[in-house]
């Protein structure tokens, strides 16, 4: 009997040519940030991407497991790229004992990915503060409800929680002393354009001391 999965044939017959653009040498911005900007500019302008924002954070964990999940960029500048989470969450375990990470844009609707890498540190407490209370008071409020990654018997744990954090704010949230920033600082990011034939375009930026290198990759 089918249990309504795509057959085998299916899956691997999704195939399409890459055929929208191409990146030049001559295309790119000497200042991968500067660079950066335009690509996210175009991923938010071009409005069929649903979270632009949204970008694959790899980390390892101690014992050598990678691990892989979305999160959301909040600010970037020449300083890094900034996220938002929870200080006692299976991420933040993997950070403290191996503060490198990658971060992964896959703009698939204009056949573009870029990859980040770097070592990462925590945010000030005075931005975390900040940018904490720019967010609706359901996310604030639910900040406190959760201990990020942490095995719990039911839905109900984390409802009781929210009622209960509701009671203990009736008016101001603070951010929890768990929740904050990391920032990536970065030290490669290749722009990868798909091409026809699968011939793509990468380049990438490598920091050496404090310049950058361009160099373009096979595919
Ligand atoms: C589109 C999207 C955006 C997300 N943004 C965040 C985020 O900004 N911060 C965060 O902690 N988790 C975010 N998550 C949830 C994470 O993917 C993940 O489930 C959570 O952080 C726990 O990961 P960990 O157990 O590896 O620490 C997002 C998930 C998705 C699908």
């Amino acid at each position: 009997m089918s249990i309504g999965l795509p057959s085998p044939d299916r899956v691997s017959a999704l195939r399409r040519d890459y055929m929208q653009r191409a990146l030049n040498e001559a295309d790119l911005d000497p200042d991968p940030i500067r660079q950066f900007a335009r690509w996210f500019q175009e991923a938010l302008d071009a409005g069929v991407i649903a979270e632009p924002n949204a970008m694959v954070l790899s980390t390892v964990s101690p014992d050598g497991r990678p691990h892989g999940r979305y999160v959301l960029l909040k600010s970037f500048n020449e300083e890094g790229f900034v996220f938002y989470t929870n200080y006692g969450s299976d991420k933040a375990h993997d950070l403290d004992a191996n503060p490198r990470a990658a971060l992964t844009f896959g703009w698939i609707e204009q056949e573009r990915q870029v990859r980040i890498e770097g070592s990462v540190a925590l945010t000030n407490r005075a931005a975390v503060e900040a940018y904490f209370q720019t967010r609706p008071r359901g996310s604030r409020l639910g900040a406190w409800a959760s201990h990020q990654s942490a095995i719990i018997p039911s839905r109900d744990t984390l409802t009781d929680a929210l009622s209960q954090a509701e009671t203990l704010f009736p008016n101001d949230v603070p951010p929890p002393p768990e929740w904050g920033g990391y920032r990536l600082a970065p030290e490669r990011i290749e722009f990868w354009q798909g091409r026809t034939n699968r011939l793509h375009d990468r380049l990438r930026y490598r920091k050496e001391e404090s310049r950058w290198i361009v160099e373009r990759l096979a595919p």
